[in-house]
């Protein structure tokens, strides 16, 4: 049965969807089935990998308010083992329609758990709020993997986040797990970047990945050609921290993997 892996942080521009499609991408290059699932009526996973959001019929949105069962919504990418069940702007009103029903924070889980047994990874890239979307990926989820911008104030957003966290755990899945902090978007150019890595690290010690993830401008071209960036520019530096996260994941994830885990000597690149 597949891990669910809810990427969720409830400020925008941090690193979601690029951490969504490229630890799918990479986990899917090393061999796993991942299915991404976007949430996010944005929709910008769905259009970096190349749906056609515009002239969607079958959504993630179809799946939870009209009842559309999962394996006629998945979508095949360019990526070999990487599919998506894409978003539509019409999730925006999802919010709205799911409201008065009954079991609405579980509504995500029950179309998820159709398609489990089919991946071995499931990762959900979710909008920039903490609202009933998010809660329903989270109640999804068997674990949370947070972006966090090496910015002033991200542990405060950090904070506010872990306490969503903690009341999912209390009140709508006690399995909850955090799956770690990945820092994003790393400049070493900028002292104030190195400041916020020691202060995340020294906070979070348990579960922030040795991976950091630097800024690069492959990786932000990529969705416009609709790809990974391990498609797009193969020996880029935005492909090399996206394979090592994945190796570190599944490091974390599966014991007696073959994967090796020599991270730490090189997590603060050159
Ligand atoms: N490591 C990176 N290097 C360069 N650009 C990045 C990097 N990570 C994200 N970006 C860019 O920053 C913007 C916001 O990232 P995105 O993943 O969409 O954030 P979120 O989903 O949290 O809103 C996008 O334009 C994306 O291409
Ligand atoms: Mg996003």
């Amino acid at each position: 049965m597949g891990k669910v892996v809810a990427i969720a942080n409830q400020k925008g521009g941090v690193g979601k969807t690029t951490t969504a499609i490229n630890l799918g991408a990479s986990l899917a290059i090393l061999e796993k089935r991942v299915l991404l699932i976007d949430a996010d009526p944005q929709a910008n996973c769905s259009s970096g990998l190349g749906i056609d959001v515009h002239h969607l019929e079958n959504s993630i949105y179809s799946c939870m308010i009209s009842g559309l069962d999962p394996s006629k919504a998945i979508h095949s990418t360019d990526t070999p083992n990487l599919d998506i069940i894409p978003s539509h702007i019409d999730l925006v009103g999802a919010e709205i329609e799911i409201v008065s029903r009954l079991r609405r924070e579980y509504i995500l889980k029950g179309v998820i758990d159709k398609v489990k047994d089919d991946y071995d990874y499931i990762i959900i890239d979710c909008m920039p709020s903490l609202g009933l979307l998010t809660l329903n990926a989270l109640t999804a989820a068997d674990s949370v993997l947070i972006p966090l911008q090496t910015e002033i104030f991200a542990l405060e957003g950090l904070s506010k986040l872990k306490n969503t966290i903690r009341l999912v755990q209390e009140q709508l899945n006690p399995d909850l797990k955090i799956e770690g902090v990945v820092l994003s978007m790393f400049d070493r150019r900028l002292r104030l970047g190195k400041i916020v890595v020691k202060e995340v690290q020294d906070n979070s010690k348990d579960y922030v990945f040795d991976t950091i993830i630097h800024r690069n401008s492959k990786i932000s071209e990529a969705p416009n050609m609709q790809v990974p960036v391990l498609l797009y520019a193969i020996t880029s530096k935005g492909s090399r921290n996206f394979l090592k996260l994945a190796k570190e994941f599944l490091s974390r994830n599966e014991e007696g993997s073959v994967v090796s885990n020599d991270n730490k000597s090189e997590a603060v690149e050159k």
